[in-house]
């Protein structure tokens, strides 16, 4: 199979798939997919080391790192920069911004992971990976996929957002408006008979625009 057939042999991952496995070098070592059985976790690739809106990204997802935790998300960085370029740049970061990068980088340079999780965009970069984020659950299931371009840092507080609404919508069953933020009314799945129809006119504590569009306060 030539190295173009070997590329494409793989599918993009989808939402509701399950991740692709992966074992890599890393700046901690050795991880795998089989790593995080059991922990949902985001991975996101960045073009290069040593670029800066790379940096100002990996600065702010240090910041975020602690907060993902308390959900009990892991965060894993990659790059087809090799282990040493990441250290360098890590121990860059920390005498510059003050700032220790504690979540683990892959060292893609075969790019067998990037591949598996479509992070390279030909036509943007032939060399780079793309600002891909995906968000896996701890079943393994990719739950949410994000792409920007290079030349744009991504928004730490969307990916926050995405996650405990993502969160929020397993534990309660509700799915959630646009920019719905913690603490606001969550959406009510629209009835699926006449019956629930009927039944929903009169139940408390929904705010209905119209039969197919209510709100409701989460009982926390
Ligand atoms: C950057 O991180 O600044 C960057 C990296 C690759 C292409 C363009 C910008």
């Amino acid at each position: 199979m030539s190295e173009q057939q070997t590329e494409t042999a793989y599918q993009l991952p989808r939402i509701g798939s399950p991740a692709p496995d992966f074992t890599a070098n890393t700046t901690h070592g050795q991880l795998s997919l089989n790593d995080y059985k059991g922990k949902w976790f985001v991975l996101f690739s960045h073009p290069a080391d040593f670029t800066p809106v790379c940096t100002t990204e990996f600065v702010a997802f240090q910041e975020i790192y602690p907060e993902l935790r308390k959900l009990d998300v892991e965060l894993i960085g990659l790059s087809v920069d090799s282990v040493s370029s990441h250290l360098a740049w890590v121990r860059n970061i920390e005498k510059n911004f003050d700032t220790e990068i504690e979540f683990p980088v892959i060292a893609d340079l075969d790019r067998k992971v990037a591949t598996r999780y479509g992070m390279i965009m030909p036509e943007e970069s032939q060399t780079e990976t793309s600002r891909a984020v995906f968000v896996v659950d701890d079943k393994q299931v990719v739950r949410a996929v994000i792409y920007y371009p290079l030349t744009t840092g991504r928004n730490m507080n969307e990916i926050m957002r995405l996650v405990k609404a993502l969160k929020t919508t397993d534990e309660h069953g509700a799915p959630t408006p646009a920019n719905w933020e913690p603490g606001d009314k969550v959406l009510v799945s629209p009835p699926k008979t006449q019956e629930d129809m009927k039944k929903r006119e009169n139940e408390d504590g929904l705010e209905c625009i119209d039969w197919y569009l209510c709100k409701q306060e989460l009982n926390q």
